[in-house]
């Protein structure tokens, strides 16, 4: 049991999380569905917000990585704690506009911001583009002197920081889509750019090193890299940033070959990046930037949890036990996509033991539309409820409907009180784009 979360098992041996009973959930609301813990996300949002008020006198802002999970309600609840946001698309900015999020606390993201992204944003008057092309900063340019104004940019550099999570390495090259590289002159180039334009307010770096990461060294090295760089660029080219951000990728469990931590305990990566940052500025006698981080994963992953009902079972006489479940990978694809790992449990029998190694499968026409593979679980039936733990991040934010399946809808739960924050979808919403042309209709 994941004891981290408000993840428990009540006296019927159900499991309950936010203090609302699974079994309940899947008959109030149908499988799949996903669940989301409105505590968890809470304490997580005030756990990295406290520690940049504690460690850093308050001099920053974290910003919720949107894409680990969007929707109006978690825009609602990210404002309340205090956060601002990272968006990366016309479609995250419109949700967190539509939830009213305050637009100066909106950094818009991505490799390739398409024109109406970026006019939106700055029709929004949202806080801050960070930059990531030459064609872009003309973009911005043009669109923000139409507008009469200067727009705050970062540029997304590449520090050649490889990090894993068993170790990290340095690279020397970087290969990577994102960013501009620290190595090889390029970050020097396209910051000259952007401070040659009239209508952009360069006011720093951004980086972000990766996902799922466990080693706090390996963003202590992000900034060192990045301090580096921006003294360099201070002796060069006499600019100093007043913001960097070190973007997200703190690892979260998902099994237990995962690291465990309580929510508390994602502090000590915040920590361990402020001390690094202080020291590099005091080192380089750099004043000390306003800081920004971008956590996702961290903040919503442990927070969330997909509930399925158990279908068909398939023996196959000495090689697998396939149970199928009534999602798969339109809910989530990360099995399909990266091999991920999973935890499941019996949610209408959570405190029996484990008996049989299964794998779960999905319902779409793919072979690879798997969740979990070689999972120990006790003894399943067909109508058994399904928990995989984990879910919150990536999961509903990477749905999609193959198979015309719905994407499941989602609940919030708080002390024990489960409400919808995405409903569930409905063929019409299936069909609701699908044209017949005249030659084609009846
Ligand atoms: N900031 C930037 C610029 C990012 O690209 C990302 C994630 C984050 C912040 C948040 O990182 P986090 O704290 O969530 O690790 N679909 C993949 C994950 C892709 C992450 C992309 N960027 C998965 O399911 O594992």
């Amino acid at each position: 049991m994941n004891e981290r979360s408000t993840l428990t098992v009540n006296e019927k041996g159900h499991l309950e999380i936010g203090g609302a009973d699974c079994v309940e959930l899947a008959k109030n609301f149908g499988t799949p569905l996903y669940v989301m813990d409105e505590e968890y996300i809470r304490r997580m949002m005030r756990v990295y917000r406290d520690t940049i008020q504690k460690e850093y006198d308050g001099n920053g802002m974290v910003l919720y990585a949107s894409k680990a999970f969007s929707c109006k309600a978690i825009y609602r609840i990210a404002e309340e704690e205090g956060l601002g946001v990272d968006v990366v698309s016309g479609g995250e900015l419109y949700t967190a506009l539509q939830a009213g999020f305050p637009a100066e606390k909106i950094y818009m993201h991505g490799n390739n911001k398409l024109p109406y992204e970026i006019q939106e944003g700055l029709d929004a008057k949202i806080g801050c583009i960070v930059a990531d092309s030459y064609s872009e900063i003309d973009l911005i340019d043009c669109e923000a002197k139409k507008r009469g104004i200067r727009q705050t940019v970062l540029l997304r550099v590449n520090p050649g920081v490889e990090a894993h999570t068993h170790a990290f390495v340095q690279t020397a090259t970087t290969d990577s889509k994102f960013g501009f590289s620290l190595q090889d002159g390029t970050a020097e180039a396209i910051t000259k750019y952007a401070l040659s334009k009239e209508n952009i307010l360069l006011e720093g770096y951004h980086c972000h090193i990766g996902s799922q990461i466990f080693e706090k060294q390996s963003f202590a090295l992000a900034v060192k890299k990045c301090m580096d760089f921006v003294a360099l660029m201070r002796d060069k080219l006499s600019f100093v940033p007043t913001k960097m951000n070190f973007g997200g990728g703190y690892g979260v469990w998902y099994t237990d070959e995962d690291k465990k931590l309580p929510p508390e305990g994602y502090s000590e990566y915040v920590e361990e990046l402020i001390a690094e940052l202080k020291k590099q500025s005091k080192e380089k006698n750099l004043p000390l930037p306003y800081l920004l981080i971008e956590p996702g994963r961290s903040i919503v992953g442990e927070a969330g949890i997909t509930l399925y009902t158990v279908g068909a079972i398939k023996e196959i006489p000495g090689v697998k036990t396939y149970l199928a479940v009534d999602g798969g990978m339109f809910d989530n694809p990360r099995y399909a996509l990266y091999q991920s790992k999973y935890t499941p449990i019996l949610a209408n029998r959570a405190n029996e033991e484990n008996t049989q190694i299964v794998s779960i499968a999905g319902k779409c026409c793919e072979s690879g539309d798997l969740i979990a593979v070689n999972v120990n679980l006790p003894k399943a039936e067909r109508g058994d409820i399904l928990a995989i733990l984990s879910t919150g991040a990536y999961n509903y934010s990477m749905a999609m409907n193959y198979n015309r399946n719905f994407i499941p809808p989602c609940v919030l739960v708080k002390e024990g009180v489960a409400e919808y924050i995405v409903k569930p979808q409905t063929y019409e919403d299936l069909v609701r784009n699908d044209v017949l042309p005249e030659r084609l209709k009846k």
